[in-house]
């Protein structure tokens, strides 16, 4: 039997979901697999309420039937189920690959518990090899680009069709191409400090448990 591992990891996760909590629902291939399994509890009676980061999960959450509230609501989430491009031993992240790291973040860093879900191949000894995704408002992007390439990486600015992205937030991504992070919090800050920069894909000190999905059916569960 063919098992996928982000299915398996996403699934897994949905099983910490319980009545009455506000749930942070992620974005990409694999928190798919959770919003999609927290419709089928919903539709077996389970009773939560969704704060989506990204529209794209905001669609598929209402398509699931599950009901939706927005930080006008509440400050607080119980906890929050995403995704990540890459995680180090010491569960510092690099997000974005979506796009959708500024509204993970501000989810992230409400919740009480952030479970991260993935396949194994984003469990690596030091962030980096994937380019590090950094959201930067659309003027002078050029000039926040130069600065955070004295930094010792290569940004590419984001295209489809040629034309720039725009995030949900309607702002562009640079993709910076460290090769190696080797200190994950510092570069974090140093990135967020120059101005132009919204937020960074770098998640430090904000992950509580990774669920590892494999091709042989098992799922593997870390906790610091
Ligand atoms: C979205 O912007 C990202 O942070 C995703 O959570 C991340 O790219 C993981 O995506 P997959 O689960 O699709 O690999």
């Amino acid at each position: 039997m063919t098992h996928i591992p982000k299915q398996l990891a996403g699934e897994r996760a949905a099983q910490y979901v319980e009545d009455d909590m506000i749930v942070g629902l992620g974005t990409g291939s694999t928190a798919f697999f959770t919003i999609q399994k927290l419709g089928q509890r919903i539709a077996q009676g389970l009773k939560i309420k969704g704060i989506p980061t990204s529209e794209q999960s905001r669609q598929q959450a209402l398509a699931e039937n599950i009901p939706l509230i927005d930080f006008d609501q509440t400050t607080h989430l119980d906890l929050t189920i995403d995704g990540a491009d890459e995680i180090d031993p010491q569960f510092n992240l690099t997000k974005g690959g979506g796009g959708a790291l500024l509204r993970e973040k501000i989810v992230a860093q409400n919740s009480a518990i952030e479970i991260i879900v993935v396949d194994p191949s984003k469990w690596v000894k030091h962030l980096g090899a994937y380019p590090l995704p950094v959201e930067v408002v659309p003027f002078g992007w050029q000039a926040t680009l130069k600065h955070i390439a004295q930094l010792g990486c290569k940004p590419k600015l984001r295209l489809l069709s040629n034309a720039p992205i725009l995030t949900d937030n309607g702002n562009y991504i640079l993709d910076c191409d460290f090769k190696t992070i080797t200190d994950p919090p510092t570069t974090e800050k140093t990135i967020n400090a120059i101005c132009g920069v919204v937020e960074c894909g770098l998640f430090t000190n904000l992950a509580h448990r990774v669920i590892i999905g494999h091709s042989d059916g098992t799922v593997e569960e870390k906790v610091l």
